[in-house]
C-alpha cells in the first residue's frame, strides 16, 4: 500500500523527532517517497542533514527561503503529497493546528494543504491530559484529522503514562490502513473506468514499426488516481516503460486496432479516459518479412492507412456509451482553441489540452481541462498532480451527475 505514496514528514520539536530517521527508513523500504520539513525546535533533536541523507531529498525549513520557494513552493510542497504525516506531533503543534496559526513552514503547509493529514502526538503525560490539548485533539479529530497514538509508558521526562509517540512500526501500518480503506471507500468506488495509455506502435515490417513519442506517464498516473479513489480501473496501454500501477487491471497492445478491440472488450464502463498518444495512420500493407536493405535501390515507399479514432468511437457509440468520456489534445500551438475544437469533433465530454512543444516525456503538465462550460486553465503541475486534481474533478461530476 505504501509503494510509491509521496510522504511529506513534518518533524516538530519533542524527544520523539530522533525517530524520525528510523521512520524515514522503514517508510522507503516500503517503497514510499519521503519530503521531510523540519521545524525550528524539531532540529534541537534531529539534524537537516541526517533526514536529507535518509530521505534522498533536499529538507525544508524556512517559509521565506527564496531558494526553497523557487525550487518547491510551499503550497505545491504541501499538495504534491500523498498525505501529510506530522511525527512528531507537539502539544504546540496540535494546538497550532487547531486554530489555524501559520507562523513557519510547518503550520503554513498544514494550512494549506489539501491532502489527508495524520499526526502522531507526543509530550509529556500532564500536557497531553491538559484540558486544552484534548479540547484540540477532539476539534482535530472532527476536522477528519488521523490521529495515531500516543502509547503509555515511561516518558523522556522522567514521568510514566500517555504521551510517548506510537512505535514506527505502528505509524507504518496506520499509513497501510488509511490508503486500504480510502481505496475501498473512496469516492469512486462502485464505478468502472477504462485508461488508455503510452503510444501504439504500427509495423512497417517484423522489426520496424512507426509510433508516435509517448511515455505513458499521464495516462498510469491516471489510472493509478482513478484506483486511489476507487474506482475499478482498466489501463489499455501500448509499449511504455511505466510499471504497472498498483490495484489496476493492465492490458498491453501493440497497435491502434488491437488498442480499440481492447478498449471495446472492457466495456461497458462509467468513465473513459483516453490518454493514449495513438498513430492515427498505420502501414496499409506491413511486410511479413523483414525489409532488406540492397545497395543503391530506391527506398520502400510506405503507403499509409488511417487507425480508427478510439476516442471518437468511444464517444459517439450508439450503445453502452460510458458517462463521461475525456480525451487529451496534445498541441502544439493554440493549445485552448485547439483542444476546444477537438472536444466538439470528436464528441467527447471534456477535453485535457496540454502544449507538447516543451517536449515529451517530462515529469510535469500544463494543461487546460475543457468542458461544456469553458477551458480552465492549470498551473503547471507534477503529471501524478494533474492525474490526482482530475480525478477529483470526475469525483464531484460522478457525485452530482451520475
Ligand atoms: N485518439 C484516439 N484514437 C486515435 C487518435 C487519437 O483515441 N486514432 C485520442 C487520443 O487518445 C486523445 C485524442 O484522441 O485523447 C486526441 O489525440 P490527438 O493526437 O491530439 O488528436 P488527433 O485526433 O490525432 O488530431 P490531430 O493529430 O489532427 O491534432
Amino acid at each position: 500500500m505504501l509503494e510509491n505514496r509521496r510522504i511529506l514528514l513534518i518533524v516538530s520539536g519533542g524527544i520523539a523527532a530522533v525517530k524520525a530517521p528510523d521512520l524515514i527508513r522503514r517508510l522507503r523500504e516500503h517503497g514510499a517517497k519521503v519530503r521531510c520539513i523540519l521545524t525550528k525546535a524539531g532540529e534541537q533533536f534531529v539534524t537537516p542533514m541526517s533526514l536529507a541523507a535518509l530521505s534522498g531529498e533536499k529538507v525544508f525549513q524556512d517559509l521565506f527561503s527564496l531558494t526553497d520557494e523557487s525550487d518547491m513552493g510551499h503550497i505545491n510542497l504541501s499538495r504534491e503529497a500523498d498525505i501529510i504525516l506530522v511525527a512528531p506531533a507537539t502539544a504546540n503543534m496540535m494546538a497550532k493546528m487547531t486554530h489555524g496559526i501559520a507562523d513557519d513552514l510547518a503550520t503554513t503547509a498544514l494550512l494549506a494543504t489539501d491532502k489527508p493529514v495524520m499526526i502522531a502526538p507526543s509530550m509529556n503525560v500532564m500536557m497531553w491530559n491538559h484540558a486544552a490539548t484534548q479540547e484540540n485533539l477532539k476539534t482535530l479529530q472532527k476536522r477528519g484529522i488521523e490521529i495515531v497514538g500516543p502509547g503509555a509508558g515511561d516518558l523522556a521526562c522522567g514521568e510514566v503514562g500517555d504521551g510517548r509517540m506510537a512505535e514506527v512500526a505502528d505509524l507504518i501500518t496506520a499509513l497501510n490502513t488509511f490508503f486500504q480503506t480510502r481505496k475501498q471507500s473512496g469516492p469512486l468506488s462502485g464505478y468502472a473506468a477504462l485508461v488508455t495509455s503510452g503510444p501504439t506502435h504500427e509495423p512497417i515490417d517484423p522489426v520496424r514499426y512507426i509510433a508516435n513519442r509517448s511515455s505513458g506517464k499521464q495516462g498510469h498516473a491516471i489510472a493509478a488516481a482513478l484506483a486511489d479513489f476507487g474506482a475499478k480501473v482498466t489501463l489499455v496501454t501500448g509499449p511504455t516503460q511505466e510499471p504497472n500501477p498498483n490495484g489496476v487491471a493492465v492490458v498491453a497492445v501493440e497497435t491502434a486496432q488491437q488498442m480499440l478491440e481492447a478498449c471495446l472488450a472492457v466495456k461497458p464502463v462509467d468513465i473513459a479516459i483516453c490518454a493514449a498518444a495513438v498513430a492515427d495512420w498505420r502501414v496499409a500493407q506491413a511486410s511479413d518479412g523483414k525489409l532488406k536493405k540492397t545497395n543503391g535501390s530506391t527506398p520502400p515507399a510506405l503507403s499509409l492507412a488511417e487507425n480508427p479514432d478510439i476516442l471518437a468511437t468511444l464517444s459517439q457509440a450508439k450503445t453502452d456509451r460510458p458517462k463521461l468520456v475525456i480525451g487529451f489534445a496534445a498541441e502544439t500551438e493554440n493549445t485552448l482553441e485547439n483542444g476546444t475544437a477537438k472536444r466538439t469533433k470528436k464528441g467527447c465530454d471534456w477535453i485535457v489540452a496540454n502544449d507538447v512543444s516543451a517536449g515529451f516525456g517530462g515529469d510535469t503538465n500544463t494543461v487546460h481541462l475543457i468542458t461544456d462550460q469553458g477551458g480552465d486553465s492549470w498551473p503547471t503541475l507534477s503529471k501524478k498532480a494533474v492525474a490526482e486534481r482530475l480525478a477529483s474533478q470526475i469525483a464531484t461530476h460522478v457525485k452530482q451527475n451520475f
